[in-house]
C-alpha cells in the first residue's frame, strides 16, 4: 500500500470541493490524505472519510498573527498532517529553513505529522548538484530538530522542474534519490522516514511509478483535483 497525498493548492472553489467529495465517495481512503485549502478543511472533515491535511502552518503559536493559521487551530479542527516547505512557498513566500524548523516544531507539538518537501530546480539538476541541494535542505532542518520527532516527518521529494510540467524523472532516478534521502537520514540521525515522490504524478504514469519499491507514496497536485483520475490513482495504491 502506498500513501496518497493530494495537495489541492488553490485549484478548487467551494462547489468544486463539494463535487469532489461526492464523486470520490466510493474510494478507499485509509491511506489517502487530502491537503485542502484552509476554508474547506471543515467540509472534508464533516463529510468525507479522507485523512485531512493542511497545506501550510504558521511559524508562531496562537496569538497576534493576522492571516495565519496555527498548529493548535489545525489540531482543533481534526487535521493530522501538514505540508511544510513546498517549493511554491520556498519561492513565492521566501520561506527559509529556520521557518521550517519552527513550523515542524509547532506541528509535532500538536500531533500533526509534517510532510516536508525538498527538491532541486532545473538549473541545479543540470549543474549535477541535485544531491548537494537536497542533502542541504534536509540537514539545515533536521540538525535543529529534536531526535525523537524525526520519524514523525514524512519527506516528499519533489523536483521543482517536475511540478505541473508533465515531466517526471525516470524510475531509476527516483529510486536513486529516495535511497539517498533515506540513507542520509538513517546514517546521520538514526531515523527511518517515509519518502514520497511528487511532480506530475497522474493516471498515465501511476502504474510505472508503483514499480519503485523505495517510494512510500505520492504527493499529487493537479491530478488530486480531478475526481475520476484521483479515484483511479487511489485504486492503484490501495494494495
Ligand atoms: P503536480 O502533481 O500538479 O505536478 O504538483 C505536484 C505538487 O506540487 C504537489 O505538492
Amino acid at each position: 500500500m502506498k500513501l496518497v497525498v493530494g495537495n489541492q493548492k488553490t485549484y478548487l472553489n467551494r462547489q468544486d470541493v463539494v463535487n469532489f467529495i461526492n464523486k470520490t465517495r466510493e474510494g478507499h481512503c485509509e491511506n489517502v490524505i487530502i491537503c485542502a485549502s484552509f476554508p474547506y478543511i471543515d467540509l472534508y472533515i464533516e463529510d468525507s472519510n479522507y485523512i485531512i491535511g493542511a497545506q501550510n502552518v504558521s511559524v508562531k503559536g496562537n496569538g497576534a498573527s493576522t492571516g495565519e493559521i496555527s498548529a493548535e487551530q489545525l489540531n482543533s479542527l481534526g487535521v493530522s498532517y501538514s505540508i511544510v516547505a513546498h517549493s511554491e512557498r520556498r519561492s513565492d513566500n521566501k520561506e527559509t529553513s529556520e521557518m521550517f524548523v519552527d513550523k515542524i516544531n509547532n506541528l509535532v507539538k500538536y500531533d500533526i505529522r509534517p510532510i516536508f518537501c525538498i527538491g532541486e530546480n532545473l538549473d541545479q539538476r543540470e549543474a549535477n548538484t541535485t544531491k548537494d541541494i537536497v542533502g542541504r535542505q534536509i540537514i539545515e532542518v533536521f540538525d535543529k530538530l529534536n531526535k525523537e520527532d524525526l520519524e514523525k516527518i514524512v519527506v516528499a521529494y519533489e523536483p521543482v522542474w517536475a511540478i505541473g510540467t508533465g515531466k517526471v524523472p525516470t524510475n531509476d532516478e527516483i529510486e536513486d534519490m529516495t535511497n539517498y534521502i533515506k540513507d542520509l537520514i538513517q546514517d546521520k540521525y538514526g531515523a527511518r522516514v517515509l519518502v514520497l515522490y511528487g511532480g506530475s504524478v497522474n493516471e498515465k504514469n501511476i502504474d510505472e511509478l508503483n514499480q519503485i519499491e523505495t517510494v512510500d507514496g505520492y504527493l499529487i497536485g493537479g491530478a488530486s483535483t480531478k475526481p475520476d483520475e484521483f479515484l483511479y490513482i487511489m485504486s492503484k495504491c490501495e494494495k
